[in-house]
């Protein structure tokens, strides 16, 4: 049993003697604190407006204006409930607020308020939003925690999970320069939240650092939504391995040149494209591999395009998997290079690894929603999240609510009123409960 399991167990006063009472008397009228739902749903048709769009979406990428404006906005809401908002020096923004008892190590909840270009107004905010909401629910009720909380709203997660692989040391120096969708690249985008690109070091966040981290997040799948399951008990959080593939072909007149002699890098990557689709649909396991993003050069109607740039994209609940999907398909590019006289190039440019979250929490989690008479059930993550980072240094967990029809990054995303209420009590009482049995 680790130290930390005893602690909860000491803690529910299974085993400890002293004010065993007390803390089952404070857990259990913590019990009836609940979130004002209709503030948070207010509060989250408020943060759709940073960045709408006419699609009824979002283009609130990270760094971009309406990414800071939203930013802002959350931290005065922040501060009004007496936590201190401020920019760490990956541009997240962490707020924090002291608990009962100095020296305990932080509880932390959050999740990312960046979304994908023309995204939906769910992926993340519900996780920020709900944060928020459970801070200002404590404040109301002038609950002050044991451990100290923080709340974290972390930068770019949409396009390299930036902010928390910063707190967990795995932002690799290229990555600043990567482009992102805002212009800016991510080293630049850093600076425009407050970060400071040359000081990510001190970011890092040592092992015990964290009591416990909390993200609550829509599902982006349809397994809650089609089963009419209430919460989703995250057991794991797939990993995930991006690459920039070049094709170098011959760029040439496309009128004069017989269609025998071309070395036309449109068809190799379309083949390409086609066996990365058929590699990971006929590979057994629950592993997914997406072209996401294709160029062409020089892009002209009457040129044999010369050059294609594309994203190759792999996940897989475990890294193994990743390389062994990466291999299986690596082996028949040859072919198509020889069939088109081409050249195939790839270059890693990302790596989120895959976490599993803690058991303790999971039971946590799933005792809080039967306590709200909500149905729940364990599973697996698909998406990435911010807290596969921060379970490389901290014992995480996360919450699902359904996405209708399972739809995310579009603007047709959506999540019911109803279920991001059910969603933030969950974090809520699961926040109460570690932070009355933990260390
Ligand atoms: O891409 C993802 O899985 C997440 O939604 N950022
Ligand atoms: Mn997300
Ligand atoms: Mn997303």
């Amino acid at each position: 049993m680790d130290r930390r399991h005893f602690n909860r167990l000491a803690g529910l006063g299974l085993l400890g003697l002293q004010s065993r009472s007390q803390r089952w008397f404070d857990l259990l009228s913590d019990q009836n604190l609940e979130v004002d739902g209709a503030r948070l749903n207010d509060r989250m048709k408020m943060l759709a407006t940073f960045g709408a769009n006419v699609a009824g979406g979002i283009d609130r990428v990270a760094f971009s204006d309406a990414n800071i404006e939203a930013l802002d906005w959350m931290s005065g809401l922040l501060a009004e409930v007496g936590f201190t908002p401020s920019a760490d020096f990956a541009g997240n923004l962490i707020a924090t607020k002291p608990g009962s008892e100095s020296g305990a190590s932080p509880i932390m909840l959050g999740s990312h308020i960046d979304s994908v270009p023309g995204g939906g107004n769910y992926d993340g905010q519900i996780g920020s939003m709900g944060a928020l909401e459970v801070a200002t629910t404590l404040a109301d009720a002038g609950h002050i925690t044991r451990h100290p909380l923080e709340i974290a709203v972390f930068t770019n997660e949409e396009a390299g999970k930036t902010g928390s692989r910063a707190l967990a040391g795995e932002l690799e120096k290229f990555e600043l320069d990567i482009p992102t969708a805002s212009g800016f690249t991510i080293g630049e985008g850093l600076r425009r939240l407050g970060g400071n690109p040359d000081r990510l070091e001190e970011v890092r966040r040592s092992e015990g650092s964290v009591e416990a981290f909390l993200e609550l997040h829509i599902e982006q799948g349809a397994v809650l939504y089609e089963d009419g399951i209430d919460v989703g008990v995250v057991e794991g959080i797939v990993g995930i391995m991006r690459w920039n593939v070049t094709v170098e072909g011959k760029t040439n007149h496309a009128g004069t040149t017989p269609m025998n002699r071309r070395a036309d890098a449109m068809v190799a990557a379309a083949r390409f494209v086609d066996l990365v689709h058929t590699t990971a649909l006929q590979m057994s396991g629950r592993q997914v591999a997406t072209v996401g993003r294709l160029e062409a050069a020089p892009g002209a109607p009457n040129v044999i395009p010369g050059r294609v740039t594309m994203t190759l994209e792999i996940r897989d609940l475990s890294m193994e998997g990743i390389e062994k999907v990466y291999n299986e398909i690596g082996g028949s590019v040859g072919r198509i290079e020889d069939q088109t006289e081409t050249q195939f190039s790839f270059e890693r440019f990302y790596t989120s690894r895959a976490a599993p979250t803690e058991m303790w929490i999971r039971d946590i989690i799933e005792r809080s929603a039967q306590g709200m008479g909500l149905s729940s059930r364990r599973m697996p993550s698909g998406a990435g999240h911010d807290a596969q980072s921060i379970a490389l240094f901290a014992p995480v967990g996360m919450i699902f609510v359904p996405s209708v029809d399972g739809i995310s990054h579009a603007p047709e995303e959506f999540t019911e009123p109803q279920d991001i209420t059910n969603g933030a009590n969950v974090l809520l009482r699961t926040l109460l409960e570690i932070d009355q049995t933990g260390s």
